[in-house]
């Protein structure tokens, strides 16, 4: 077996379950993975929709230790995947994870997507990232300030920016309750009872 044939067997391991994609990170991050990290039977779904053809970029908007943007990169390799997180030490993560994998198509920013130029971007995905904002929801860490204002100032902002988006612009979410979403996107299609949602811009 050629080295090449042999690497893409290797990686291909690491897609066969949930659990085992998990093990890519360490158990303290294993354990929030079912309430804060998307499944691969969603990101495969979510990267059919988004990766349109060659060149589009794809960012993840709070891309946590990166399960969304690695597994889409592995479904999709002529596309590129961008996410962005505010937690450094979840980058870490999702970069040990990216080094293991050996994908090339993903890259991880640290910081906040309010500082991010959205017109670099073609489609977006967006796991209700902002939702930890809210009293009474699951943490991941206790790392960062937690406000219903910051969850109100966040929503409007990403529904601005989404706005100022072209026509034929596409956004994924998954358990997200739409805040965000401008009217001019139409729901193109819905998974999962109404959980996974796919838009179009008109
Ligand atoms: C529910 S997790 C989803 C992670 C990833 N998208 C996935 O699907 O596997 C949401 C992530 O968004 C991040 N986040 C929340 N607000 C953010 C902001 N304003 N800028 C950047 N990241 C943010 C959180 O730190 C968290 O890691």
């Amino acid at each position: 077996m050629s080295s090449i044939a042999a690497k893409s067997r290797q990686s291909d391991s690491w897609f066969s379950s949930d659990l085992q994609f998990d093990l890519l990170y360490p158990e303290s991050i294993q354990r929030l993975a079912s309430m804060h990290w998307t499944p691969l039977h969603v990101a495969r779904m979510a990267a059919e929709f988004l990766a349109t053809g060659e060149g589009v970029r794809i960012l993840d908007i709070g891309s946590g230790v990166g399960k969304f943007c690695l597994s889409a990169a592995y479904y999709k390799p002529a596309s590129f995947f961008d996410g962005v997180e505010q937690r450094s030490s979840l980058i870490g993560h999702a970069e040990a994870a990216r080094a293991i994998l050996g994908l090339s198509n993903v890259a991880f920013i640290h910081g906040n997507f309010t500082q991010l130029d959205f017109k670099k971007y073609t489609h977006f995905y967006f796991y209700n990232s902002f939702f930890e904002n809210l009293d009474g929801t699951d943490k991941i860490d206790d790392s960062i300030e937690y406000s219903p204002g910051l969850y109100n100032y966040y929503s409007n902002y990403l529904y601005k920016e989404f706005e100022k988006m072209p026509v034929g612009t596409r956004i994924v979410t998954y358990c997200s309750w739409g805040d965000e979403i401008p009217p001019a996107y139409s729901v193109v299609q819905s998974e999962l009872d109404g959980l996974l949602r796919f838009y179009i811009k008109n």
